[in-house]
C-alpha cells in the first residue's frame, strides 16, 4: 500500500482527482468506481475543470458508484443518484446510460449490479473514502467480509456521521445497499482518501492494524494497487509511527 500525506485536505483530494484524469487519459473507456460523501467533492470539482478546458472526455468511460440509501427517492436532494449529478454527472459529458448506482433492496438488485460491472470488463480505479468506523462503501465493521453488492444496516456510529445531511437524526436511513469488499479488492487499483482528525484512529488501523472485518478497509493491505491519499491531521498517528 502506497500513504502519501498532504498539506491541507483539498490537496489530499485533488490528488485523487489526478489519478483518476491519468486512468481516463490512458484508457478512455475507463471503469470508475466513484464514492460520495464530502471528501471526494474536490476531486470531483478537478476533473469538471479539466474536462471544461478539454484536458478529459468522459464519453466513452463508465461509472458505478459505491452505494445508495435504501427507501430514498433518487430525485430526493440527499440521495447518492442526486449528489453524484449535482458535483459530476450534470457538468460533464458522461452519457447517463453509462452512469450506475445501486438501487433496490433485495439479494438480486445486488446480483443485477455485480453482473454490471462484470460485464462492464471491472473496475479500474475505485476512488473510496473512509467511515470513522473504517467503513467503505457501506461495508460497516462486521464479524465477515462481504463479497458481493448487498444491503446493509448502518451502524449508530455512522447514522450519526451522516446526520449532518439531514434534518435530524431520525430522518437518516437506516439501511443502504452498497458494494462488498470482493467488489472493492477486484478493482484494478484504489485510491482511498482520508482527510480530518476524526479519521486518524481509522487511518492507522487502515494501514498499521491487523487485517479484520471489525476494521473494514484493513483488508486494503492485501490489495496489489493500493494508495492512500491523507492530509496531516488524518494522516497523524500513521506519521507518529513512522517517525
Ligand atoms: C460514500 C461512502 C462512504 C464514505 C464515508 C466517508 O459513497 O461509501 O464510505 O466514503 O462514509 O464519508 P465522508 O467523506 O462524508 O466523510
Amino acid at each position: 500500500m502506497e500513504f502519501h500525506v498532504y498539506e491541507s485536505a483539498r490537496a489530499a483530494c485533488e490528488a485523487a482527482g489526478v489519478l483518476i484524469a491519468a486512468q481516463v487519459t490512458r484508457k478512455g473507456d475507463s471503469v470508475l468506481g466513484l464514492a460520495t460523501g464530502s471528501t471526494p467533492i474536490p476531486a470531483y470539482e478537478m476533473l469538471v475543470q479539466w474536462y471544461e478546458r478539454g484536458v478529459i472526455d468522459f464519453d466513452r468511460v463508465r461509472t458505478f458508484n459505491l452505494d445508495e440509501y435504501v427507501g430514498i427517492d433518487h430525485k430526493n436532494p440527499l440521495s447518492y443518484h442526486a449528489f453524484m449529478q449535482e458535483h459530476l454527472f450534470s457538468k460533464v459529458n458522461l452519457r447517463p446510460e453509462n452512469t450506475h448506482l445501486p438501487s433496490g433492496h433485495s439479494a438480486e438488485a445486488g446480483l443485477r449490479y455485480d453482473r454490471a460491472i462484470h460485464e462492464a470488463g471491472g473496475i479500474d480505479i475505485q476512488l473510496l473514502g473512509i467511515g470513522r468506523n473504517g467503513h467503505i462503501g457501506f461495508n460497516e465493521p462486521a464479524k465477515d467480509f462481504t463479497f458481493g453488492t448487498h444491503v446493509v444496516t448502518l451502524t449508530q456510529d455512522t447514522i450519526e456521521a451522516n446526520a449532518r445531511f439531514f434534518k435530524s437524526p431520525d430522518d437518516v436511513p437506516r439501511q443502504a445497499i452498497s458494494m462488498g469488499i470482493g467488489n472493492i479488492m477486484a478493482a484494478k487499483c484504489v485510491v482511498l482518501v482520508a482527510t480530518g482528525a476524526d479519521k486518524a484512529d481509522a487511518v492507522y488501523k487502515t494501514l498499521c492494524g491487523p487485517i479484520t472485518p471489525q476494521v473494514p478497509a484493513s483488508i486494503l493491505q492485501l490489495h496489489p494497487c493500493c494508495v492512500i491519499l491523507a492530509d496531516h491531521e488524518a494522516g497523524a498517528l500513521v506519521e507518529r509511527e513512522s517517525r
